[in-house]
């Protein structure tokens, strides 16, 4: 016999009827673009299934987000479905076991033949199995330009992070903050790495993160680019706002010349009616080193006990990675499919910037998928510290830099 407690805590997953679900979606998509982005898996799943999506998103970020998530999966209040990011995030819960196997899904829908780059799909493997579906690709190594901030002050927009860093006196000179910038440890980290591809090299980058060369990180190469994230913390002076949305709309209204974010910065544009081109200017790889990171965000879904919810937990699977989906949500989301024989024509400029530089196989791993979630966070929260406080010099940020790496390797 049921108790009240187990009745109570099976409400985010209940089967209404023999078949039919209603199934929780924890994610934290909560910007407009996001928001956008996020209805078009709820309409297909609880329009083209017996079941429905019932969203459960959280707000503040994945920083705030997945502790949540995480503790509700490990405290025996699960939801049916959960956004992480691709790399380690869920790893400790797929081999606590805690995760349901998704290959019968996978293997019947092809799915090794249809996810590309094949490194998100290894992403979500663990022994020889899979435990989430990718829907998207997200780079973070991009810089968003407002034309009508650098019409106002006479000047072409930028094409790269030197012509940017160089429009500030100028931008500053019209009341115009050059560097929008949220106060959350993840954008912190967000943009000390895109700096990093840009002036470091993409592959001194990976050799730093994903091979943990040390020495690198203490040398002259990554001095530099330490150097030059001290210069540009004068640029953000002024940007007081909290979320990254918050600091792209500042980009929007010309309240700001830039901001160093990643594609998701597009559904924030959309959602605004500008248009890419026109009103805004993106810049891959801070218009230096034009390459994009396989980052982004896969579902995962924990284990029930009860047939009718494990069927919908798998009917979700599919419908996020089938081929109409997967265009109407990356569309709004302003990321990349996770698979190359879908129609994106109606891609906007930025989106097909995206696009040829991933067919020309210009990628990175992302950083999530190359730290584990502890180092990322010792090195979120060092930015947070270093992009605050001019008293932490690039030296010193340098330093602890490559300490947390080496222990990360
Ligand atoms: C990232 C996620 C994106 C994006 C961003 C800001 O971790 O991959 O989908 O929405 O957070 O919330």
């Amino acid at each position: 016999m049921k108790t009240l407690a187990s009745l109570l805590t099976a409400t985010a997953l209940t089967a209404t009827s023999a078949q039919a679900v209603d199934l929780e979606v924890t994610h934290w998509w909560t910007s407009g673009g996001e928001a956008a982005a996020v209805a078009e898996f709820a309409k297909a799943f609880t329009e083209g299934t017996d079941n429905t999506w019932v969203d459960g998103a959280i707000a503040g970020g994945g920083g705030t987000a997945r502790p949540v998530m995480i503790s509700r999966i490990t405290g025996g209040d699960p939801m049916g479905a959960t956004q992480f990011n691709h790399g380690q995030q869920a790893l400790e819960l797929v081999e606590a076991g805690l995760m349901l196997d998704l290959t019968d899904v996978a293997e019947a829908e092809g799915w090794k033949d249809l996810v590309n780059p094949s490194s998100l799909l290894d992403s979500c493997t663990v022994d020889g199995r899979i435990y989430c579906v990718p829907v998207n690709i997200h780079s973070p190594q991009w810089i968003w330009l407002s034309n009508g901030a650098y019409e106002k002050v006479g000047l072409p927009v930028p094409t790269n992070w030197d012509e940017f860093v160089a429009s500030g006196p100028a931008l500053r000179e019209a009341g115009i903050v050059p560097l929008a910038m949220g106060n959350q440890a993840w954008q912190s980290n967000l943009a000390f790495d895109a700096m990093a591809v840009a002036i470091a090299g993409p592959d001194a980058w990976v050799d730093v993160v994903s091979n943990k060369n040390v020495e690198l990180a203490r040398g002259d190469v990554y001095a530099k680019v330490f150097q030059a994230a001290a210069d540009a913390r004068s640029l953000r002076e002024g940007s007081n706002v909290q979320d990254w949305n918050q600091a792209t709309n500042m980009v929007i209204t010309g309240e700001a010349g830039g901001q160093i974010m990643g594609d998701w910065a597009q559904g924030e544009f959309a959602v605004a009616e500008k248009v890419a081109g026109e009103d805004y200017t993106c810049l891959p790889g801070l218009g230096v080193n034009e390459v994009i990171s396989t980052g982004g965000d896969a579902f995962y879904f924990p284990k029930n006990d009860d047939p009718a919810i494990e069927a919908a937990q798998k009917e979700l699977a599919s419908v996020m990675m089938s081929k109409a989906v997967q265009v109407a949500f990356n569309l709004k989301k302003g990321s990349l499919p996770v698979r190359g024989d879908v129609d994106l024509s109606a891609a906007n400029d930025c989106m097909k910037k995206g696009l040829a530089i991933l067919a020309a196989g210009n990628i990175l791993p992302g950083l999530d998928q190359s730290l584990s979630p502890d180092a990322v966070g010792q090195i979120e929260d060092l930015m947070t510290e270093f992009w605050a406080s001019e008293s932490i010099t690039a030296e010193d940020a340098q330093s602890r830099y490559a300490d947390i790496i080496e222990s990360a390797g």
